[in-house]
């Protein structure tokens, strides 16, 4: 496999990784605790969320000055609804690091105008000065955030309509029905998720292989967003061995 322009680590499992990520995470917020952080929801940052959990149960991780934003919404849903990508960041990571409403910044699904909704999330990370640390899953089919695969992306935030396959992975959130997972949702756009001063996507699982091998050796195209990211400078992709398998060091 030709070398990539990105930083890879290789982890024994999804465990390890969830571990090692948090360990970091809780040792950058000791040296700096007034961080910009973007999150992601997703199976695949669960394990890190629950350790961060742990490490602050135990008094290892600060998060009482951080400022945060998650990539997306579905666009239709409160933040109350228990499908919302914030009803899952509450339950998963907000509420077991103490991470105040005030501190949160979210894209809301119930907006009366989505357009509005979206200058108005762009504007909101301009002020905060920006991303410090944007934490990517992948999709399967290589999306980030909710910027799905299409001749075009966008830079900004910004409405979508979600793939079917999108609807499917996301199933689970609507109790495995995916007649229930809404078809739309608002995004953090390419542009946005790039300008972030530093970037760790991670992916588990050999359901991953694929885009990981993609993201890493393929061709920068509108076909897989995630490919994008070779262009960024402070990218680190931590795999486990399954999403790692095409990988060779
Ligand atoms: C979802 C989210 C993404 C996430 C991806 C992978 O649709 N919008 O931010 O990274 O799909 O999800 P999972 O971690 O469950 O595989």
């Amino acid at each position: 496999m030709p070398d990539s322009y990105l930083k890879v680590t290789i982890f024994r499992d999804e465990r390890t990784l969830a571990r090692s990520l948090a360990e970091r995470l809780a040792s950058d917020l000791a040296l700096q605790p007034r961080q910009v952080l973007g999150l992601a929801t997703g199976r695949t940052p669960v394990r890190l969320y629950h350790e961060l959990g742990t490490l602050h149960a135990h008094g290892r991780a600060d998060f009482s000055q951080v400022v945060t934003f998650n990539l997306d919404e579905f666009w239709g849903l409160p933040p109350d609804d228990p499908g919302s990508y914030r009803s899952f960041m509450d339950v998963h990571l907000f509420n077991r690091v103490g991470i105040t409403p005030e501190q949160v910044n979210f894209l809301r699904g119930d907006a009366d105008d989505a357009d509005a909704e979206c200058e108005r999330y762009d504007r909101a990370i301009a002020s905060a000065d920006g991303i410090d640390l944007q934490l990517l899953g992948i999709g399967t089919n290589g999306h980030i955030g909710f910027n799905e695969p299409s001749r075009e992306l966008a830079a900004r935030t910004h409405r979508v309509r979600l793939k079917e396959s999108t609807r499917r992975s996301n199933a689970a959130l609507f109790g495995g029905d995916v007649s229930r997972v809404p078809t739309e949702a608002l995004s953090m756009g390419m542009g946005s998720i790039l300008r972030a001063r530093r970037i760790v996507l991670i992916a588990t699982g050999k359901s991953k292989a694929r885009c990981v091998e993609r993201l890493l050796t393929g061709p920068i195209t509108t076909k897989l967003p995630a490919s994008f990211l070779q262009l960024h400078s402070a990218v680190e992709v931590m795999l486990d061995t399954a999403a790692g398998e095409f990988v060779h060091s």
